[in-house]
């Protein structure tokens, strides 16, 4: 039996770069998928991939800035397929300014994205996880929020924010067995377009099965997603195993100077 057999799965921001990768993922590992994107478009592509394949998924939009609009995608699924066990908050943008240049817009968009998007879609799901008593929630935080990055207030300000909900959520929701953990990938994808090398961003294809250390990206996004430990933020990139993201994020600043 396949490790997401029989589990519903919601994936934001999957109809490109990591979030695809994901959704292509839990797919294989026998999920229900609903991917979602504020591009309805590149969602419904992402899904009939998954279904021309062989998977069971569906395309939604859901823009994860919009509470209302992302109740309703949650509705709709629970309804196809009566629950949604695995969130992987996912979506993202970026709007990169020095902090002089930087105006309040660009601060608020990129928190409503990334900050107040997962805990709407944490929100929307967290009464019937705790009713069933099962779920598994992961957050996409950065290195860029643990660490800082130049040009990055906004954003890093909402990832560091995302790890402070994951703190809290894991407590709150461990008696009900509802896991909560953080990943702070590094990817080629377009948010790092011209970001990083050509070198570094060869080994870094969000669906490059095997490369560097890949293998363990892929086992800790499984255990993360199914087994679930909790309240743990991990990186790629890392070499120790420990779940400590301090070890882990300086490897990974040391190898990929560009953090996003
Ligand atoms: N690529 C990296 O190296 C890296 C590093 C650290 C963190 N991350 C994080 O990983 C996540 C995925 O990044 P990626 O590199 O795959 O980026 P990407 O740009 O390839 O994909 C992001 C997806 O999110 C969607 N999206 C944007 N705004 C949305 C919204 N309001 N509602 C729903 N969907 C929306 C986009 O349409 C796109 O499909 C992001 O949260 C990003 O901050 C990426």
């Amino acid at each position: 039996m396949r490790g997401f057999e029989n589990r519903v799965a919601v994936v934001t921001g999957a109809g490109a770069g990591l979030g695809r990768s994901h959704a292509i993922g839990l797919a294989k590992e026998g999920a229900k998928v609903a991917v979602t994107d504020v591009s309805e478009a590149a969602a419904r592509a992402v899904a009939d991939e998954i279904n021309t394949g062989g998977g069971e998924a569906v395309g939604l939009a859901a823009d994860v800035a919009d509470a209302a609009a992302v109740a309703r995608m949650i509705d709709a699924v629970t309804a196809k397929w009566g629950a949604v066990d695995v969130l992987v908050n996912n979506a993202g943008i970026l709007r990169d300014k020095s902090f002089g240049k930087l105006e309040p817009e660009d601060f608020d968009l990129v928190v409503k994205v990334h900050l107040a998007g997962s805990f709407n879609c944490a929100k929307a799901v967290w009464g019937q996880m705790r009713e069933r008593r099962y779920g598994r929630i992961l957050f996409t935080s950065s290195a860029s929020g643990i660490y800082g990055n130049f040009g990055q207030a906004n954003y890093g300000a909402a990832k560091a924010g995302m790890i402070g909900l994951m703190n809290v959520l894991h407590l709150e929701g461990a008696k009900y067995d509802i896991r909560v953990n953080t990943l702070a990938p590094t990817a080629a994808t377009q948010m790092t377009a011209g970001l990083i090398s050509e070198q570094v961003a060869a080994v870094l294809a969000p669906e490059r099965p095997v490369a560097h250390d890949h293998g363990r990206w892929r086992r800790r996004v499984r255990r993360f997603a199914h087994h679930g430990d909790r309240g743990r933020v991990s990186s790629r990139g890392r070499t120790d195993d420990r779940g400590d993201h301090g070890a882990d994020c300086g490897d990974f600043r040391r190898r990929h100077r560009a953090s996003v």
